[in-house]
């Protein structure tokens, strides 16, 4: 695996595939991987001659108070998985080498990084938006993997590739999960031991909804109230939002008559985590 620090480099080992008519999948990630970012290694692998990751925590898609500074990191672990998954290239450049000095340019996908995250974490989706597409502009792949375990996120750059005209295809790909159901995260790391005993409850809210819906239930409130009561059993459990909202344009849902996305973030002391899950 060849690892690959700087722009130039990236841009010229990209070109040379696309001169070998090799087809390109790219895994864009902050690094610290576990099975959720291998699954879509494996699946770009699966689809593409030729893989590259990257590993960057991206400073820009980072509140002020948020956890930036401390965000879990693993370069040589990382390495060592991305090498045994039978990745081509890593490419992971320092914050210096994507945002110099006098950088000033950003990706703004205004509607749908607006409700859920968005409402607390009013930049975070620019940040991302804005990395990705520096991502794709360098790498130039020809398609790239996300999870929808983040799927405001993946949402947030369907429709900026589609709005920007960007020639990269973006897949989504199912949330790996823990044995007891939690989604996996790099954030699982900050959790006390008790602490994630407790972030089952997500999941067994959301499985509760599911439940629900196959009795083809129509009421959004007894949803949420079904969800809300599973997390709020386990102590140190603050929700910041928990919604039904139509799968592709994230607004909130009147009734359900059809596919609906349960959606929630929950702070478990100060670990922020995030769930949901589509009903069709
Ligand atoms: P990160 O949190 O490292 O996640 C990288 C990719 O792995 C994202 O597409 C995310 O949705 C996916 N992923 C994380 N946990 C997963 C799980 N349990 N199952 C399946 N996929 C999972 O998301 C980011 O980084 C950043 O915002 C990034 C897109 C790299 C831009 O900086």
């Amino acid at each position: 695996m060849e690892i690959i620090t700087s722009v130039e480099e990236m841009s010229e080992w990209s070109r040379e595939c696309a001169l070998n008519l090799k087809s390109l999948g790219l895994v864009p990630t902050m690094g610290y991987l576990h099975e959720g970012h291998l699954s879509l290694v494996r699946k770009a692998i699966s689809e593409n001659d030729r893989v590259v990751a990257s590993i960057f925590v991206n400073p820009t898609q980072f509140g002020r108070n948020e956890d930036f500074g401390v965000y879990p990191r693993d370069p040589g672990g990382d390495c060592a998985k991305l090498e045994a998954s039978g990745v081509d290239a890593l490419f992971t450049p320092d914050a210096e080498t994507m945002y110099g000095a006098g950088y000033e340019t950003f990706v703004e996908v205004q509607h749908l990084s607006l409700p859920l995250c968005g409402q607390t974490r009013p930049d975070h989706f620019r940040g991302v938006a804005t990395v990705v597409l520096k991502l794709f502009n360098i790498i130039e792949p020809t398609r790239a993997y996300f999870g929808c375990k983040d799927y405001q996120q993946l949402q947030v750059i369907k429709k900026m590739v589609r709005d920007l005209n960007v020639r990269t295809e973006v897949i989504g790909c199912p949330t790996v999960r823990e044995p007891d159901g939690l989604a996996m995260s790099s954030r699982n790391s900050y959790l006390s031991p008790s602490q994630r005993k407790r972030a089952v409850c997500l999941y067994e809210g959301l499985r509760k909804a599911q439940a629900l819906f196959m009795t083809h239930e129509t009421d959004v409130e007894k949803y949420i109230r079904v969800i809300a009561e599973t997390i709020s059993i386990e102590s140190g459990t603050n929700p910041e939002y928990i919604r039904l909202v139509d799968p592709d344009t994230l607004r909130d849902l009147s009734a359900v008559h059809g596919p609906a996305l349960a959606i929630l973030a929950v702070r478990i002391g100060q670990t922020r985590l995030i769930d949901n899950a589509l009903m069709s």
